[in-house]
């Protein structure tokens, strides 16, 4: 780590409801002592910050303030959470065009003030900007990570966990490629209580058929969709999810996450950010797994990744 860098200060750009929850996450963890939140209308990022921080006393000791990009010069990591937001009936690639501009601001104003940090990137399309953020800080790769496919993970977790009546971190399953449509859920790397699923299914407590599976996929898949339209916007998950990622970085974990990086070689995919079991630590990407996905799935991640390119190639980088 560079000599000026503050182990364990985390600036979050964006004091929208997914960053302002995110530091809230963060705080209530004890993950990070110094967080800065930068949001283009600086009244709302100094609100959220007075409000945090008057919940201090709760928690393990933090300095929450609002700040310009000058402060983001001894961050450890810079979790980028500003853009327009998902609206109901948009799908996640219809905000290419709009997050990309802002995108290009975003990263030259991080680049002009430290080029030492990771780059923790939330807003969507998660993979593409992650892709872009890669490109456009000339950051090492390593050090470029999208939150992509962990909040799916977990909401997949969630959903066997009750579906199966075993509580949700006792159930262990990935879900990987694009965070978005084209996701896919590994289900043969699928397990509880070291079984995989297709062996548990007999002692689960639900019907564990084919189509209920799917259905869980399927769900997982339009999470998102579904609480748009029921509450316009997403961002308690989301905000854990990051707070996850947070955690494993900080405390150099070498946790096993499905973060969004560069991928090169892997299953025949090349040069595209998506989703895979990853290695994360105090360097970010430590290692991406290539793990044993059956034929079925590596034909649909090698889908969700031409998908992903596909959209890119649109894109004028
Ligand atoms: C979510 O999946 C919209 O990406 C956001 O909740």
């Amino acid at each position: 780590m560079q000599k000026n860098i503050k182990a364990n200060k985390i600036a979050v750009i964006g004091a929208g409801n997914v960053g302002a929850t995110t530091v809230y996450a963060l705080m209530a963890q004890g993950i990070g002592s110094e967080i800065v939140l930068i949001d283009i209308n600086q009244e709302k990022a100094e609100g959220e910050a007075m409000d945090l921080m008057h919940g201090s006393s709760f928690v393990k000791p933090v300095n929450i303030y609002a700040g310009g990009y000058e402060d983001l010069s001894d961050a450890h990591l810079i979790i980028i959470t500003a853009g327009a937001a998902q609206k109901a009936g948009e799908t996640r690639l219809d905000l290419i065009k709009k997050n990309t501009a802002i995108f290009k601001k975003i990263i030259s104003s991080i680049t002009k003030y430290n080029q030492d940090a990771i780059l923790l990137v939330v807003t969507n399309p998660v993979d593409i900007l992650t892709y872009l953020t890669w490109k456009l800080s000339e950051y090492p790769a390593n050090r470029v990570i999208g939150s992509g496919t962990v909040l799916d993970t977990s909401r997949f977790k969630s959903l066997l966990s009750k579906h199966c009546g075993v509580a949700a971190n006792n159930v262990h399953g990935y879900i990987i490629g694009e965070h978005g449509d084209s996701e896919v859920a590994a289900w043969s790397l699928t397990n509880i209580a070291g079984t995989n699923l297709k062996n548990y299914c007999p002692i689960c407590d639900a019907e564990c058929h084919n189509n209920e599976l799917e259905n869980i996929a399927e769900n997982v898949k339009n999470s998102a969709y579904e609480i748009i339209e029921k509450k316009g916007s997403t961002f308690y998950a989301v905000a854990l999810a990051v707070a996850r990622i947070s955690r494993a970085i900080l405390r150099d974990e070498n946790a096993v996450l499905t973060v969004s990086s560069l991928i090169k070689g892997f299953y025949g995919i090349d040069d595209i950010s998506l989703s895979l079991p990853t290695i994360v630590n105090s360097k970010g990407i430590d290692k991406v797994l290539k793990l044993p996905l059956n034929t079925s799935e590596k034909k649909d991640l090698k889908k969700s990744a031409d998908q992903l390119k596909s959209y890119l190639a649109e894109l004028d980088i």
